[in-house]
């Protein structure tokens, strides 16, 4: 296996990521994150790939309506194609309304779960750090609470439906052992000072990661029962978006933004990789991984080492045992 750095300069400066030609026609997509950065290119290559109505999930509705207009005039297409919903990931209740709203939709055939933060200081929502609310538990619970609704939709369409959550690939830079508790580690993520808070935002996708394939794993839309959805997890790898946005400390943003200018892609180049998670040819082989330069990827990391997998195990018990308590019967769907 070569070492991450090698994979990530590689993929950076070496791989070319296709564009995105599937056929979206007809179809429903809900985009979160999609104001800006990788989310507002995604919206604009499924418009352009002809999807029939594409649901801007954002924070601030003021935004998602300047982002429409944008798609409208730059795609060409009439506003009917573009709804604006309001969505806060870091709410639970804001969640579940927009899961509640979702579920009165005729047809429902992909969602790309992209709103994410990255920053460098410590903040809470409720008692739970900023990124474990909006990277982890906002983006889970959405997924769960969508499931039903996309899969109805397919039965309905006869054509399977696609969740894609957003990771990231430096998840192979977290260090699952950090995680270790005689507690719950949800206490000790949401305790000040007792992770660094430079390494939550690869833990964040690492923990994301887990959970997704656990819920792939108990659901194969292959199985005789046939949930229908696919279920995909990708990175667009470094791209200069507003992920950065957060202030940091000078030498930290210098090494940042000349790193950045050597090796990133475009936001509409790693749009692409966010489209590509959900197209309609998604499978079994897609199905539960982890997927990098639009392809599965091979090299597993930390995150399939013997400490990770016990991580793993025990993370998803606990969080799923604290997101029935959220929202009861959620992890039934
Ligand atoms: N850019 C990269 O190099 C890179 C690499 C790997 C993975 N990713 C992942 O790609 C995804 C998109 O990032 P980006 O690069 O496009 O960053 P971005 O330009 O900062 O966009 C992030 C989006 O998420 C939204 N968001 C943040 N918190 C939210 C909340 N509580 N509720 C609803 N929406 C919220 C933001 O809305 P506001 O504008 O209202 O804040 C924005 O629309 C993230 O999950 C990120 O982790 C990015």
């Amino acid at each position: 296996m070569a070492p991450y750095a090698y994979t990530l300069l590689r993929s950076q400066l070496f791989v070319s990521i296709p564009v995105p030609t599937e056929s979206f026609s007809g179809q429903t997509v809900i985009v979160t994150g999609s104001n800006t950065g990788l989310g507002l290119e995604a919206a604009r290559h499924l418009l352009n790939l002809d999807a029939a109505k594409v649901i801007l999930a954002v924070r601030t509705i003021s935004k998602g309506e300047s982002a429409a207009q944008d798609l409208i005039s730059s795609c060409n297409v009439p506003a009917n194609r573009i709804e604006v919903w309001q969505l806060d990931m870091s709410s639970r209740d804001s969640v579940k309304a927009f899961a509640k709203r979702a579920s009165g939709l005729q047809r429902l055939d992909a969602a790309i779960l992209n709103a994410g933060v990255l920053s460098s200081r410590w903040s809470t929502i409720d008692g739970v750090e900023h990124h474990v609310a909006v990277n982890v538990i906002g983006t889970v619970l959405l997924e769960l609470l969508l499931l039903p609704t996309l899969r109805r939709s397919a039965q309905r369409t006869g054509s399977k439906g696609r969740i894609a959550i957003i990771g990231s690939d430096l998840m192979y830079t977290a260090d699952p052992t950090i995680l270790e508790t005689d507690g719950r580690i949800l206490d000790k993520l949401n305790t000040q000072d007792a992770i660094p808070i430079g390494t939550y935002y690869a833990l964040s996708k690492l923990l994301v990661f887990y959970a997704h394939r656990h819920i792939a794993s108990t659901l194969s839309p292959f199985s005789p029962e046939k949930s229908n959805v696919v279920l995909t997890l990708a990175t667009p790898g470094a791209c200069t978006s507003e992920i950065f946005r957060d202030e940091m400390p000078f030498a930290q943003k210098v090494f940042m933004s000349v790193m950045l200018k050597v090796m990133a892609r475009t936001t509409e180049v790693g749009g692409r990789t966010l489209v590509h998670a959900v197209s309609p040819s998604m499978g079994e082989g897609e199905h539960g991984k982890f997927l990098m330069d639009c392809e599965v990827a091979t090299d597993g990391y930390g995150v399939e080492s013997e400490a990770g997998q016990k991580m793993e195990k025990r993370w998803n018990e606990e969080l799923f045992a604290h997101l029935e308590s959220i929202a009861p019967g959620c992890t039934k769907l």
